[in-house]
Parts: structure tokens; sequence; C-alpha cells
């Protein structure tokens, strides 16, 4: 089955530990958006690997990976992952670079792109992650972008000559490759990057990124049709957390954050930046389930909240005095500087996997239902159903 996997909340949700978990089941892996801002965390055979281009994927030597046109694409960090990942399983850069496929209509994020995030940072404060995104798809809607192919094709610069060589042959029009892998029952695998509230059009809006994280961006970023993904996995944590600027209703008490961000080692996986934590955004989740059309839910890292007797839960906001329980008043704008969480205290679990009261209530109050449970970071601590 045609699979993608997606973030719910505002990224790093255990997609990568997800994702990794499920790779058995999966012959290709794609990435359809986003770029060096991700970071995917896996524990492959005991070893920590962080991907930021490369799909997790990646980690299994009979599977073929795509970077897909949506994605941006900085050549040289990409090459300084191959290599980090290379050393990691033990293989060679070009053992790694020759299960890989990248579309030749992907943008370039280019040193004047990276330069510019920064830049920009200075006063626009967005707290990205000053990996080139913003400019590069900037460009690439103003028309002024440079594509993998362009750099393929401008044999005047060698500027990216590493990048070009160990790519050698595998440049191509990944769109047409996956259909036809598709149509020769290859099963596919989409991972998402971010999450639904920091989509570009249905996110928290200035407060996210420049892409689309909803499985919507597959048709465009990948070229393959939505109508061929048969389910959508849409990955939560049971708290939340946030990095960079923007609103965070359900956010926590300075000491709760401080807990569970140690509890939790909730640190950027890019950049090392501390992330705020919150409790459970259960409205907006359920908000998230709606617009990105999520068939099945994960859970990952139940196991941080093991023992609490009841979790707070937002249920809901307030907003001017007036109750929010419906989400087609979800906020948007200014509406969020505006927002308080109304809580609910749902029962909590032990640590010896009590979860289902939790879990029952979740995939009721946001209607799909959870199929994966994650209580650990490396592949064996998960449940299916
Ligand atoms: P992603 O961006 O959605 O792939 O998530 P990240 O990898 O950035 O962040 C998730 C972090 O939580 C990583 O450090 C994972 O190793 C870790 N993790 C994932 N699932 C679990 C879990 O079930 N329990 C615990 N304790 N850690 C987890
Ligand atoms: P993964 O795939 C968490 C956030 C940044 C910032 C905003 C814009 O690991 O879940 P950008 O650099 O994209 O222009 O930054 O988006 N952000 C992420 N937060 N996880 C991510 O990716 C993120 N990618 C971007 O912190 O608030
Ligand atoms: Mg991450």
């Amino acid at each position: 089955m045609n699979t993608a996997l997606i973030g719910l909340q505002w990224g790093d949700e255990g997609k990568g530990k997800i994702s990794h978990y499920l790779s058995d089941q999966f012959d290709v892996f794609v990435r359809f958006q986003g770029g060096g801002n991700a970071g995917h965390t896996i524990y492959h055979e005991g070893e920590k690997v962080v991907t930021h281009f490369l799909p997790v994927g990646i980690v299994h030597k009979d599977k073929v990976c795509v970077l897909g046109n949506g994605m941006v694409i900085d050549p040289d960090a990409l090459i300084e992952e191959v290599k980090d990942v290379a050393s990691l399983l033990g293989e060679s850069v070009d053992d790694i670079c020759q299960r890989g496929y990248i579309s030749n209509k992907a943008h370039v994020v280019t040193p004047q792109a990276l330069s510019l995030d920064a830049q920009r940072e200075e006063t626009q404060k967005l707290g990205t992650t000053k990996t080139g995104i913003g400019p590069t798809y900037e460009s690439k809607i103003n028309r002024t972008g440079v594509t993998v192919g362009h750099i393929l094709q401008d044999t005047s610069s060698s500027r990216y000559r590493e990048f070009l060589s160990r790519f050698h042959g595998r440049i191509v029009n990944t769109e047409v490759l996956l259909n036809r892998l598709d149509s020769l029952g290859r099963e596919i695998f989409f991972e998402g990057a971010q999450g639904v509230l920091l989509d570009v059009d249905l996110g928290q809006y200035p407060f996210v990124t420049s892409s689309n994280c909803t499985p919507a961006a597959i048709g465009t970023g990948a070229g393959f049709p939505m109508s061929k993904v048969d389910r959508v996995i849409g990955v939560t944590k049971p708290y939340s957390t946030r990095v960079g600027a923007g609103p965070f209703t359900s956010e926590m008490s300075d000491q709760e954050d401080e807990h569970f961000r140690h509890l939790g080692a909730e640190f950027g996986a890019t950049t090392g930046r501390p992330r705020k934590c919150g409790w459970l955004d259960a409205f907006a989740l359920r908000y998230a389930v709606e617009v990105a059309g999520v068939t099945e839910i994960a859970v990952a890292k139940m196991d941080i909240l093991n023992g609490l007797d009841f979790v707070p839960v937002c249920v809901g906001y307030r907003i001017d005095g007036v109750e929010v329980r419906d989400t087609l008043n979800f906020p948007y704008g200014d509406q969020w500087d505006r927002a308080e969480p109304i809580f609910e205290d749902w029962r909590g679990w032990d640590d010896e996997g009590g979860h289902a009261q939790f879990l029952v209530q979740l995939a009721t109050f946001v209607g799909a239902p959870v199929k994966h449970v994650s209580f650990g970071p490396g592949p064996e601590a998960t449940q299916s159903s």
C-alpha cells in the first residue's frame, strides 16, 4: 500500500522513528517537500542516524530513495549528510549515492539563499533553521530559482563538481520514475517533514515554513497523484513541542517545560535549539487530521508521560471570552494571540503499557484510529494494531 506519513503538530513528532519502524514494508522512500530544515532521528542497528535531506529508508541497502521535485536541496550539505550516513553504516559514499535519485526539478539552496535566511532572521525573527528554505522557495515561486537540472547542465561552473559526480546518472525525472515503479507494483513510502501547523497554507501563518507539509504536497512535490496513495499516517506525541517563534497555546508552565524538555530530550536535531514544551493540543490535532486526510495515527514518545495520573489536554480555545470547540472556527492570524487553552484532564497511564483508555479517548476526539504506539527511540519499542 502506498503510504504517506506526516507530522500533525509543529514538527519533531517522531516521524523518523515511525518511518524507520515501518520501513520493511516498502521498496521506495520519497521526500517531497522541505530540505535541510528537517531533522529525523533514528536508531538503526544501535547506531544513531540523523537525516535532513535523505528519507530514513536510506539505511537499507536494497531500497530506492528519491528526493522529489518539491524539495529544496543544498548540494554541499547533502554531500556532508551522505558522508556521515556512509561512515555510520560502514559503507562507501558511492554505495549510499547509488541508491538515491534526485529530481532534476528540485531547487538548489544557493550560498546566497543561506546568507539571506540568516540575515532576515535578524529582523524578522521567525526562528528559522537558517537552512535557506524561505529564500529558495521564494525564488522558485518568483521564477528566478536554480534547479538541480540547471546546475547539471552548467558545464562552465565547477561549484558543484563533487555533488554532480557523486550523483552521476541519478539526477532524473523522478516523477516519471515513481509512477513507473508504482506500475511495477513497488510499495512507495512518502516521508513528510515538519508538520501541519507549520504548513505555509494551513499552518499558523506567518510562523510557518515555506512549503506544504500535508499529503497534498505529494501531487506537486513528487509528481505522484494522491489518488494512488492508499493511507496517510499522522504522527503526534502525547504532548506538544515547538521550536522557533509563533503561537503555542497549550504551552506548559516554566517548571513543567524544563522537566519535560529534559525527560523527552527535546532539543532540535538540526539546530540543537531547546524545544518549547506544551500539553497535547488535541483541538489542533483534530484540525490537522481533518485537513490532511489522515487515515491512521501513530503516537510517539508515550514513555515520556508514563506514570501521570492525569494528563492535561487542550480540547478547545477561548477567544475574546467565546469558547471555540468546532474546527470550523479554528483560529487564524491575530486570533492566535488571544486564544487561551481550554484544558481537560484525561486519565494517564502506567509504565507497563496501560495506554488503552487515553488512546481510545484521543482517537475518538480527533476522528482517526490510533494504529501505532511508540514508547522508546528504537524500532523495537513500538506496537501496532
Ligand atoms: P521527527 O522530526 O518528527 O522525525 O522527530 P525528531 O527525530 O526530530 O525528534 C524526535 C525525537 O524523539 C528523536 O530524538 C527520537 O529519537 C526520539 N523519539 C522518537 N520516538 C520516541 C519514543 O517513543 N520515545 C522516546 N523516549 N523518544 C522517542
Ligand atoms: P522536522 O522535519 C521542527 C520550524 C522552524 C521555524 C519555522 C520556519 O524535523 O519535523 P524554516 O527553516 O523552515 O524556514 O523555519 O519552522 N521548523 C521546524 N520545527 N521540526 C522541523 O522539521 C522544522 N522545520 C522547520 O523552527 O519555526
Ligand atoms: Mg525533527
